[in-house]
């Protein structure tokens, strides 16, 4: 008895493991930052927040991305805090490369992806302090009855995954509101991005910096149904969301 004991708990140690690990999907989320054309030569990987790319010798360099995922580059450290809203490039995609176009390219500092920390597609959203998704953020998979930090700060948002978000210029859900859903879906293979970014705030009709809670799901007939305010996201097509 105490054997096989011994052994059904093994077995059973090392299926959760198992299953530990396959629920902890490795995250399909990456940045291949090269210092040539075309995603050729070098080229450094990067998977998470990098708010000064000298770090890694990556300063001023970056001339094309391969991605996957939702990443912005800034021309200055610490996600253009300083300038709020000055040189940027925004992208959304699935193992796509682009050659960076002028004033962004060999001109990067700093990078970071939005979205959930946790899986590619997880319902998120995050809030910016500034034009082009500049400066501070307050990010979340949840609901906020309090933005924190960013309480009547934000002017940029992005949104990502398989539902909507009701945004309110009161505390605890209360105050205008506006449910902004995911409009663009990125497709390619097994990989699927749903998303959608505003700045500023204002274009989904509430004030900018008014944004003070936030509550998962779309809790008001105030539905943003605008066009993405930013063109030249290529290779989405838009969700219906009626
Ligand atoms: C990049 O690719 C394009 C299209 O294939 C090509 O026309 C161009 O010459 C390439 N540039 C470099 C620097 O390799
Ligand atoms: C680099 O970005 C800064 C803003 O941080 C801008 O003032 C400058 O003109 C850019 N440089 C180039 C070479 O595009």
């Amino acid at each position: 008895m105490g054997a096989s004991f011994y052994v059904l708990t093994t077995l059973v140690g090392a299926l959760s493991c198992f299953f530990g690990e396959a629920a902890d999907i490795p995250d399909l989320r990456y940045l291949k930052a090269y210092t040539a054309p075309n995603c050729t030569g070098a080229f450094y990987e990067f998977f998470d927040y990098t708010p000064e790319l000298s770090v890694y010798a990556m300063d001023n360099s970056i001339i094309s991305i391969r991605f996957t995922g939702d990443w912005m580059l800034y021309a200055d450290n610490f996600y253009n805090f300083e300038v709020l809203g000055s040189t940027y490039y925004h992208r959304t995609g699935i193992n796509i490369c682009y050659n960076l176009d002028s004033p962004i390219a060999g001109n990067a500092s700093s990078l970071r992806y939005a979205g959930s920390p946790y899986g590619i597609d997880d319902v998120y959203y995050n809030l910016y302090d500034g034009w082009a998704y500049s400066g501070d953020e307050f990010r979340s998979n949840t609901d906020a009855e309090t933005v924190g930090h960013m309480d009547m700060r934000t002017t940029s948002v992005i949104i990502q995954g398989q539902s909507p978000w009701t945004f309110y210029t009161g505390l605890q859900f209360t105050g205008e509101a506006v449910c902004l859903y995911p409009t663009h879906l990125h497709s390619s293979g097994d990989i699927q991005i749903r998303t959608s970014f505003v700045y500023p705030v204002s274009n989904l009709g509430i004030p900018d910096n008014s944004i003070r809670s936030v509550a998962k799901g779309c809790l008001t007939d105030n539905v943003y149904r605008g066009a993405l305010p930013i063109s030249g996201q290529r290779s989405a097509e838009p969700l219906d969301h009626n």
